[in-house]
């Protein structure tokens, strides 16, 4: 294989040559983006669609943002070209006796380098964090599904805790598109305001909140005579722990405001074939690692929560 394609996440793809592989890797990269609230980022070879390999890719960086919580940087090409904001990766330990990924939202993207933020809760993320630029980690992405960005509106991005990599990759994508007057981040943090810097390069408008202040409502009601004073439509998106996310999609409704959620549920594979990630929705039980991560307040049957 070509050195062009060391970092080609289709090597992977089982029954073809290594010829049309190396064919089809130009042609299908530029075929695997995903559209707005479809399923994983698909790569498409003859009229077939397959999921983006498991690959290995070399570490950047590893830095500690906060006591606990980690920047890791690996250099993708593949998940740096395809990647949207609120998709994520699995990444694999080399322990054998820990097959099972790790979910992470990606949460910002320069050149080819991808960026994750990630607490340290277990082993798995123990053993990430010991990591150091130079060694490799075996990764499969993007995969899921997307928020939808298309409407023009004022994004208000609501995250707690480590729920604030995909609204970052929210505000950097909206940044790439000169939106940024349309983004305010809206941040409740334990104690430290660890991701208020890297929000800080996509918009001005940053308000972070700890638990020494109040919560991430306590922000949304300072700013109600602000957003009804506004011409701009309000969209939120959010990403955060459960009970944060149904206090939002109440304030939310009540005031018609829509909302597209990023669920964490805990996964298993990562790519619909365990079953271990459904969450109930008026749909139907849905996976959603395959069908989300984001759903509106209104598939998850959350609209009336108080
Ligand atoms: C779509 C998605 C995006 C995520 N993005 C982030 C992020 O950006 N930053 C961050 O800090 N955390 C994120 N998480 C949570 C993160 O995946 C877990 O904290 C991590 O897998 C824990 O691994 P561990 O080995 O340290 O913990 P352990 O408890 O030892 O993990 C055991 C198993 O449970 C799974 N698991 C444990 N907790 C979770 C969880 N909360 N969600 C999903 N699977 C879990 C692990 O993948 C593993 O298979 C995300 C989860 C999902 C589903
Ligand atoms: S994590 Fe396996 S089906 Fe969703």
């Amino acid at each position: 294989m070509s050195p062009n394609h060391e970092n080609c996440p289709h090597n992977e793809i089982s029954g073809l040559s290594v010829s049309a592989r190396d064919a089809s890797c130009s042609e299908a990269s530029r075929q695997g983006g995903l559209a707005h609230g479809g399923g994983s980022s698909d790569v498409v070879i003859d009229g077939a669609s397959y999921l983006p390999s498991r690959h290995t890719v070399p570490i950047v960086s590893v830095d500690m943002l906060d006591e606990g919580v980690v920047q890791l940087v690996i250099r993708d090409r593949y998940i740096a070209e395809h990647a949207q904001p609120a998709q994520f990766a699995n990444l694999y330990t080399h322990d054998g006796l820990r097959l099972m990924p790790r979910p992470f939202g990606i949460c910002e993207i320069h050149g080819d380098e991808v960026s994750f933020v990630f607490a340290i809760v277990g082993a798995g993320t123990a053993q990430f964090s010991r990591l150091k630029a130079g060694d490799r980690i075996d990764v499969l992405g993007p995969l899921g599904t997307s928020f939808d960005l298309d409407a023009s509106a004022r994004y208000l991005l609501v995250g707690g805790g480590l729920g604030v990599p995909p609204l970052i990759q929210a505000a950097q994508e909206l940044h790439r598109e000169g939106r940024t007057e349309q983004v305010t981040a809206i941040f409740g943090y334990r104690r430290n305001h660890f991701a208020d810097a890297i929000v800080g390069r996509y918009t001005e408008d940053v308000r972070s909140i700890d638990e020494t202040e109040g919560n991430v409502i306590t922000v949304l009601d300072r700013m109600e005579d602000e957003l009804a004073q506004g011409s701009d439509r309000i969209v939120i998106l959010s990403c955060g722990p459960t009970p944060m996310m149904k206090a939002i999609a109440g304030w939310a409704s009540r005031r018609s405001i829509p909302t597209q959620f990023n669920l964490e549920e805990r996964m298993g594979c990562g790519y619909g074939t365990c079953v271990v990630c459904v969450v109930d929705t008026i749909h139907g039980r849905k996976k959603v690692c395959l069908d989300g991560p984001v759903f509106t307040a209104q598939e998850l049957g959350w609209e009336d929560e108080k």
